[in-house]
């Protein structure tokens, strides 16, 4: 990341909203553009994304990417990772795919690896790219067609725990059962008013963030 980018950042606030389901009128697709939306309303810089739209390989494992944060497969991913990079936070979408996200978010997330460095003699020593750069925020949905929890399976977890060990903070789950045609969500009051508040308090964080670093940050550090 330049000099450039680093400056933007600290002006913009920006959320990029991630929707992991090839059904771009599906029921992730709607709840993470309503959580999207809902923090837009907070006067926030808003971006969705469909993985879908982007051919993104499976990581191979080279390690190729641990000099420079900088993953060596030319796919898809390299335009997504200068967006991830800007974001100060993140709503990733997934459905349930048999107890666990998605191939496009498991894909997705495997390719994030090369924002996680770990020291040169000891590997369990490590960090993700967005603690060095001070931390993020993210909200996770996901989707499902039974109604009972157990058969989300791991779905939540699977997006929640990587984006922890990337430096993201979860600020809200959201969990959507009993989802199961293309838009139902839309009928759906509760989940849609349950998106909607996850991605106001994301821009809420966003923003007391942003204010106490404005008012504190330089007194702070000295
Ligand atoms: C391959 C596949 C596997 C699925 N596995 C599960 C599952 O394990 N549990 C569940 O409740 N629903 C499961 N579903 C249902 C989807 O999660 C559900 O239809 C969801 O609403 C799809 O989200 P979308 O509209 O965003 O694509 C599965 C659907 C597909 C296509």
């Amino acid at each position: 990341m330049g000099e450039k980018n680093l400056k933007r950042r600290s002006l913009i606030i920006k959320i990029l909203g991630v929707v992991g389901s090839k059904r771009k009128n599906g029921n992730t697709s709607f709840l993470v553009q309503r959580a999207v939306e809902a923090a837009k309303e907070e006067g926030i810089e808003t971006e969705v994304i469909f993985l879908g739209d982007y051919s993104i390989a499976d990581c191979t494992g080279c390690e190729g990417c641990k000099d420079e944060f900088k993953c060596v497969i030319d796919d898809g991913m390299q335009k997504i990772y200068p967006r991830l990079l800007e974001a100060d936070a993140i709503v990733l979408g997934s459905p349930t795919y048999f107890y666990n996200v998605s191939a496009d978010v498991k894909a997705f997330i495997d390719r994030c690896y090369c924002f996680e460095m770990f020291a040169a003699d000891d590997r369990s020593v490590w960090m993700g790219v967005n603690e060095v750069l001070g931390g993020k925020y993210a909200v996770v949905i996901v989707v499902c067609e039974q109604h009972s929890e157990s058969d989300m399976g791991f779905a939540a977890e699977g997006m929640a725990k990587p984006l922890e060990a990337l430096g993201y903070r979860i600020i809200d789950t959201v969990k959507a059962l009993g989802l199961f045609k293309q838009g139902e969500a839309l009928k759906d009051e509760k989940i849609l008013e349950q998106s909607a508040k996850a991605g106001k308090r994301l821009a809420k964080t966003l923003k007391l963030r942003k204010e106490l670093e404005i008012k504190w940050g330089p007194s702070l550090i000295g």
